[in-house]
């Protein structure tokens, strides 16, 4: 069981993560360059069809990984204790994800034209940038980088 969760995890941070790398690389710069927002809202519409589904599995395999390294959930928030620091870190990388969702999803995009394409960058970079934050943050549980 924990090795299948592991390797969801893993492979569900791929495509979360290099989507965002591949959206920051490739597609941003190209929507900047051409001053044209529906480069990315056909990105977007592509992606978000195989990138939601692999953040619920991370979240969901996430959550039994920490369940098994933690045990009952009171233990969770004890900063004293690197695995559960580590582990809080992962949940606020989490809620800042989810903020940055829900403004992209009823803010930014439905608003989303060549006026505010550098709101579009504010986005999309510091998303990238947690992407990145959680993959650091999960191998860190091996390395102890941030014990
Ligand atoms: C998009 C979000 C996430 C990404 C990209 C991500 C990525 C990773 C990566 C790359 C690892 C290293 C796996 C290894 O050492 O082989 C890992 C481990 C881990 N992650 Fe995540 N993670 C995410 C979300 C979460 C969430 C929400 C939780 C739950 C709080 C979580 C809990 C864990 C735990 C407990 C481990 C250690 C697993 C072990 O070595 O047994 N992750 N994560």
């Amino acid at each position: 069981m924990y090795g299948i969760a592991l390797l969801l995890h893993v492979l569900a941070a791929t495509v979360w993560t290099g989507g965002h790398i591949v959206l920051s690389l490739v597609v941003l710069p190209r929507v900047l360059r051409e001053r044209d927002p529906q480069v990315l809202l056909r990105f977007e519409s592509g992606y978000e069809r195989i990138g939601i589904p692999a953040l619920v599995i991370q979240v969901v395999t996430g959550l039994l990984l920490a369940h098994r390294m933690l045990g009952s959930e009171g233990a969770w928030f004890d900063w004293s204790d690197p695995v559960s620091r580590t582990v809080s870190i992962k949940l606020i990388l989490l809620a800042a994800t989810a903020a940055f969702a829900v403004d992209a999803r009823f803010r930014l995009i439905p608003r989303l034209s060549e006026e505010n394409l550098g709101a579009l960058a504010w986005h999309v970079v510091p998303d990238t940038l947690i992407s990145i934050a959680y993959v650091f943050v999960g191998v860190s549980f091996r390395t102890g980088w941030l014990y």
